[in-house]
């Protein structure tokens, strides 16, 4: 809990935060192995010609969740799920209102709200189909005490590869996650033999994982059972073995600019390992100054180590066929990619530049892998600490769930695109900020 949250939970904080509305960051309820999903049960709602309620029903019972198909008195519902893929005209959006309003105050704290839908472009109304998005964006608004809200479109085909997604969103692991359109297409998918370890057997590379954001990916896919393969600088050595041991992981000392960086990776990976199955871009660095001040080799290092590195590793995995079959690759982006940020024109170009790998990868590797990528905002590590106290508070506040997320948070999004059962899932970009107000 940052300074503030802890005030505001005080007694005279919670007046405080009351009288003078200020934000009033809850706990958020995060995945703890062994504890229930959701803190209540699931009421499951749909309208006519919906493909998608059976599927979202089977997955919560699967999780262990109650599951109503209509309202009682005085629940507290741990979720609100809603399939609104038969909607198919505008007047039928109604029904969005017919079945949240009189249930929408009752949902728990840190419940989530989670609609279904088809992809505009293959529905039978596109108006109506889009139009979910402003509908669920304003309700993860609205919400209070660490509620989320979320869109999910489902292609037509696709109703069986919902599983690991739903798991996440109906679930403490999406914690940091709200206010986002996930996509989902067609794909073979098989449940895993074990959902708290589905990563075993499978081989992954985090780059930049000794400290930040990168170890705790590290952890949250040894958690899930991944042997992980931890690369950081030399320079990082020490804390780079540190959450190698950590993890049950091996350490890759290397620098990912180096002209031979990719050729050493992969000929890890193959000698090692007879290959990856998940390789996640974590590495970044910033050198901020607006564009004026900017000199040339701060451009420079931030697009190598932030981008380029990344190409060239990928094309060096795919040539030399190292990503195994039903691969991974996922990219690090950040909001400033997406709303941009004054000093950052270099670091947002790349970040940005993150999410058009994601576009351009994602088709050419469908069907054999997938490439996805998260979108953190603000979120509590060395990184941000280094940012003023002013600006730092700004940033914790001015998103959804008033707060700053943690590393896990990013983890955990990682995790789910990682996940075999995850294949559907192809060309996404989540951001996980609390639906922060930049760049929304
Ligand atoms: N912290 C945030 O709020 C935030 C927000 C948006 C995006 N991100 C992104 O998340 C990622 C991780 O951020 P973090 O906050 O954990 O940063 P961090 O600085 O704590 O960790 C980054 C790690 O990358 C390593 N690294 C840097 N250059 C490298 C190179 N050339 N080769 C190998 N490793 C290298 C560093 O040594 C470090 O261990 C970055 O891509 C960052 O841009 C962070």
């Amino acid at each position: 809990m940052d300074r503030y949250q802890s005030f505001a939970r005080s007694g005279i904080g919670r007046f405080v935060v009351g009288r003078l509305g200020l934000p009033d960051p809850h706990p958020l309820r995060r995945h703890s192995p062994g504890k229930p999903p959701l803190d209540g049960p699931v009421l499951l709602g749909g309208g006519d010609g919906g493909r998608l309620a059976d599927a979202a029903g089977g997955v919560a019972k699967s999780m262990g969740l109650d599951v109503l198909t209509a309202p009682a008195d005085g629940v507290r519902y741990g979720a609100l799920v809603f399939d609104a893929s038969g909607i198919d005209s505008v007047e039928r959006l109604r029904e969005l209102h017919g079945f949240f309003h009189p249930v929408i105050r009752s949902l728990a704290p840190c419940g989530r709200v989670v609609v279904l839908g088809t992809p505009p472009e293959q529905a039978e109304s596109q108006v109506a189909q889009r139009a979910l998005e402003g509908f669920t964006r304003s309700v993860g608004k609205e919400l209070k005490r660490g509620a989320t809200a979320q869109l999910v479109h489902v292609a037509p085909g696709a109703e069986g590869a919902v599983e690991s997604t739903l798991r996440f969103l109906l679930s403490g692991r999406s914690a940091y996650v709200s206010g986002q359109v996930v996509r989902i297409g067609p794909a073979d998918v098989a449940a895993p033999a074990d959902w708290d370890r589905p990563l075993a057997g499978k081989v992954a590379l985090v780059t930049g994982a000794a400290r930040g954001i990168g170890a705790a990916i590290a952890e949250v896919l040894a958690r899930d059972g991944a042997t992980v393969v931890c690369l950081d600088v030399p320079a990082q050595g020490d804390e780079l073995s540190a959450v190698a041991n950590r993890v049950g992981g091996t350490a890759l000392q290397l620098d990912i600019t180096a002209a031979d960086a990719p050729a050493r990776i992969v000929d890890h990976l193959s000698q090692r390992h007879g290959g990856v199955d998940v390789v996640v871009h974590n590495a970044g660095i910033t050198r901020d100054r607006t564009l004026g001040r900017m000199d040339a080799d701060r451009w420079d290092a931030v697009v190598a180590v932030n981008l380029a590195s990344q190409l060239r590793v990928n094309e060096t995995l795919l040539a030399a066929d190292a990503l195994r079959p039903n691969g991974r690759i996922v990219g690090v982006s950040s909001i400033a990619g997406i709303a941009g940020n004054v000093g950052q024109t270099n670091y947002a170009t790349t970040k940005a530049g993150v999410i058009g790998m994601v576009d351009s990868l994602s088709r050419r590797v469908e069907g054999r892998a997938t490439v996805n990528a998260v979108a953190p905002g603000f979120i509590e590590t060395r990184m941000t600490a280094a940012v003023p106290l002013v600006i730092r508070e700004a940033g914790r506040r001015m998103n959804s769930l008033s707060q700053g997320g943690l590393p896990v948070d990013v983890a955990e999004a990682i995790a789910w695109f990682a996940h075999p059962a995850s294949a559907g899932v192809n060309g996404n970009v989540v951001r996980v900020c609390g639906q922060s107000l930049l760049g929304a």
